[in-house]
């Protein structure tokens, strides 16, 4: 049997999430939206394009989370998105209180869900839908690092004119404006981009990846990205592929605490890497737990006290963080 994904918010992103995830036939989908009629006119649209397609994806709307039931994946993108000027953690009262009445009804209809939180502030609306849903770390994950890696990967293929298919990139941290680039890690046919590249070219890249949402925010005036957001979302179908995205970490004891504090103040390019969580559910196949050391990322602290603020408490060791350090350097 096909799986089913729920997408809540039938805007760009959501829409758009639903466009790619049918016509690469991932899953069926159930767009579902505040709006009346917004969502089973896009549905009934998506669904008429799939044979053209030669897709047999059932999309569907709704404005009922009766549709929705037994979803496997829940992609939440209910919210308002920023415009000009506007930083991603001024999203926060409006998109929590919205985060809130969205998790309940998904956690009444889906309780076996895996949901993957895309509304912004992302760090803090992952770590809110965390603390709400009670569902095991492994099935609340944050789309982030895939968008950011991917602007990353964009811009160092135009510099260099070459496929980007020969591009890989990690972008990690929080996403925002302090999220990390890492370019020692990014290669281009496995040549770091360190040797391909100058410093000053290199660091304008950085800073255009960091300001990758505004730069679209500015062009578009009145809403934010959501090609490149919504096609992270669907990843293609492969079981093998590593990711980073934003992640709930573990709890931690006192003395582990201390010491991933440590490690991540000396080791500022800390590290997450996690499965293809939607490929891996929608193959059926068991998500292996994703794995993260603490953030060094000043936009985590900075967002948990901001979610804190909204009525959600929540401890710094339990961050949602796309943390640096790959695998290797984990001590978790
Ligand atoms: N994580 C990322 O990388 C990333 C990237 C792009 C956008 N975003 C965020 O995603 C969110 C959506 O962006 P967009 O461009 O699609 O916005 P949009 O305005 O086009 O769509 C949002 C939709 O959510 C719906 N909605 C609002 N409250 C709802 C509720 N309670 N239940 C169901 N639906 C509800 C609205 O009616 C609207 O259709 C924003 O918060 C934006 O900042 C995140």
């Amino acid at each position: 049997m096909r799986k089913k994904v729920t997408i809540v918010g039938s805007g760009n992103v959501g829409a758009t999430a639903a466009h790619w995830i049918a016509s690469k036939e991932l899953a069926d989908v159930v767009l579902i939206d505040i709006i009346e009629g917004v969502p089973q006119g896009k549905g009934l649209d998506l669904l008429e394009a799939m044979p053209i397609e030669k897709r047999d994806s059932y999309v569907s709307g709704t404005n009922d989370y009766k549709d929705t039931a037994d979803s496997d994946i829940v992609v939440i993108t209910a919210g308002i998105p920023r415009k000009p000027g506007m930083s991603r953690d001024d999203l926060l009262n409006t998109n929590y209180g919205i985060m809130k009445a969205v998790v309940g009804e998904v956690v009444k209809h889906s309780p076996d869900s895996i949901l993957i939180i895309v509304s912004n502030p992302l760090d803090a609306m992952a770590q809110a839908a965390y603390k709400l849903c009670g569902f095991p770390r492994e099935r609340v994950i944050g789309m982030a690092g895939v968008l950011d890696s991917a602007r990353f990967r964009a811009f160092i293929a135009l510099e260099l004119k070459v496929s980007v298919e020969n591009v890989t990139a990690f972008v990690l941290g929080g996403h925002g404006d302090t999220m990390v680039p890492l370019p020692r890690y990014s290669t281009v046919a496995g040549i770091p981009i360190t040797e391909l590249i100058e410093k000053t070219k290199l660091d304008a890249l950085v800073q255009r990846t960091r300001d990758g949402g505004a730069e679209i925010v500015k062009y578009l005036k009145t809403g934010s990205a959501y090609y490149a957001p919504s096609a992270a979302v669907a990843l293609s179908n492969s079981l093998s592929e590593v990711v980073p995205t934003a992640t709930i970490r573990p709890p931690l004891a006192r003395a582990e605490f201390k010491r991933a504090a440590v490690e991540a103040e000396t080791k500022p390019h800390s590290a997450c890497i996690v499965w293809p969580a939607v490929s891996s559910a929608l193959t059926g196949r068991k998500v292996p737990a994703p794995t993260c050391s603490v953030s060094r990322c000043s936009s985590t602290p900075r967002a948990l006290k901001a979610v804190s603020s909204v009525g959600v408490k929540c401890r710094p060791a339990v961050g949602a963080a796309t943390a640096p350090s790959f695998a290797a350097n984990m001590v978790w």
